[in-house]
Formats: structure tokens, sequence, C-alpha cells
């Protein structure tokens, strides 16, 4: 089980996250961003050539060594630099109010506690800042959300904890951001796949 979450998983995600149409949906979402950002999930960096020139520097809160090896060409090729601030989106080694945005992408379906993890994004956004986000979640046509639930345990046994029915905007809203805009689409492909790319791909604010 170790050598599958911390040596195999990272790898898969890298690949499985890189297809063309989650390409164009990942400068979707970092692409119109600026300052200091705090990404959590860092993951191999898959982002990262999306950033705009506007963006200062990414801190980047990620556990898995593999990914962050992964990463490691990726930042070396990135003109916007990139600092490792920590392992737990659950508890940010990174001052209050002091970032211009916070992105999310594929990561709350895995962290443990959402809302912890959530609030502390809050926490570090100036008053005004963004939470932008691309993550899977809940469906919301029944049959499927029934799959989703159904699933979960195997799905939290192979992706790591990953979790298929996480409702990401009300666990947003629940934390206290301003939701912003809001996305929702089903990634193409067979019928069977569908509990695994319900996507919800959104922005909300830190209240001033
Ligand atoms: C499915 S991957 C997505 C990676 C990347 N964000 C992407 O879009 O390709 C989920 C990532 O969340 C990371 N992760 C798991 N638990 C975490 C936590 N508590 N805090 C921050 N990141 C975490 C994993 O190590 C993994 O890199």
């Amino acid at each position: 089980m170790g050598i599958w979450r911390d040596e195999v998983v990272p790898r898969a995600t890298d690949l499985l996250l890189d297809t063309a149409e989650i390409r164009r949906l990942r400068e979707e979402t970092v692409g119109g961003l600026r300052g200091d950002v705090v990404e959590v999930g860092f993951g191999s960096g898959s982002n990262l050539a999306f950033y705009p020139p506007e963006v200062r520097r990414v801190l980047a809160v990620e556990p898995s060594e593999v990914a962050a090896r992964l990463a490691a060409k990726r930042i070396a090729a990135s003109p916007v630099p990139v600092e490792l601030v920590g392992a737990d989106a659950q508890g940010l080694s990174v001052e209050s109010s002091s970032v211009d945005a916070a992105v999310s992408t594929f990561t709350l379906c895995t962290i443990p506690d959402p809302g912890t993890a959530l609030a502390e994004l809050l926490r570090v956004l100036r008053p005004g800042g963004t939470f932008t986000f691309l993550e899977h979640g809940l469906a919301p046509c029944a049959s499927v959300a029934r799959w989703q639930r159904r699933l979960n345990p195997l799905q939290g046994r192979i992706a790591a904890g990953c979790q298929l029915d996480r409702p990401i905007d009300r666990l947003v809203a629940e934390a206290g951001f301003a939701p912003g805009k809001l996305r929702n689409l089903q990634l193409p492909g067979p019928l069977a796949l569908r509990p695994f790319g319900y996507l919800y791909l959104g922005t909300a604010t830190k209240p001033a």
C-alpha cells in the first residue's frame, strides 16, 4: 500500500490529469491570476505552465515527495518562481491575509478534511482575494451520485484517499467564501467513467 500510494499514485496522476481537455481547463482556472498565489495539492506542477507572468510567485503546498520530484523540471522551466511552503493544506505556514489568490485543482477530493483546508485558504487570502478551483465532485444525476457513493471505498484505496462525491460548491460556501463564477461540466468519455468526471470550475472570494 505504501509503494502504491507513495510511488504509483503520483506518477499515475501526473499522466491521467494531462489530457488536452484538462490542460485547457487548467488554463481557464489559473490563466487570469496575478500577484502571490498559494496552490494546495501542487502535485507535479501541472498548472505551472498556465500561470501568466502577472503571477509574482506560487507558494506550493504538497505532501508527496515523488510529485515534488516530478515537478522539479516544470519548476526549473517556469518563469514564475515556486516556493514549497508546506505539506498539508489543513495547516498552512502562510501569514494571514497575505496572498492575492488561492488555487486548488483535483485536490479537495483527497484532503482528509476539506472544510479545514478551505478555512485555511480563507485565512491566508487577503480580503477580496480569489479562490479559484477545478475539482471533481458530486454529480447532480441521482444514479451517477449513487455510483459515486458505491465506488468511494474502492476509489479511496486506489487513489490515495480520493472521494468522488464531495459537493465542492457547498463546501466552498460553507467555509465562508462569497461564491463567484461556477461552471459544471462532465468530462467526455464512456458512461462508466461518469462518476469520476463531474467537474466544478469556479471562483469564490474572501469577503472584504
Ligand atoms: C489528484 S492529485 C492532483 C494534483 C494537482 N493538483 C493536479 O491538478 O494535477 C491530489 C494532490 O493532493 C495532494 N494532497 C493530498 N493530501 C493533501 C493535503 N492534506 N494537503 C495538500 N495536498 C494534499 C496529493 O499529494 C496530490 O498531489
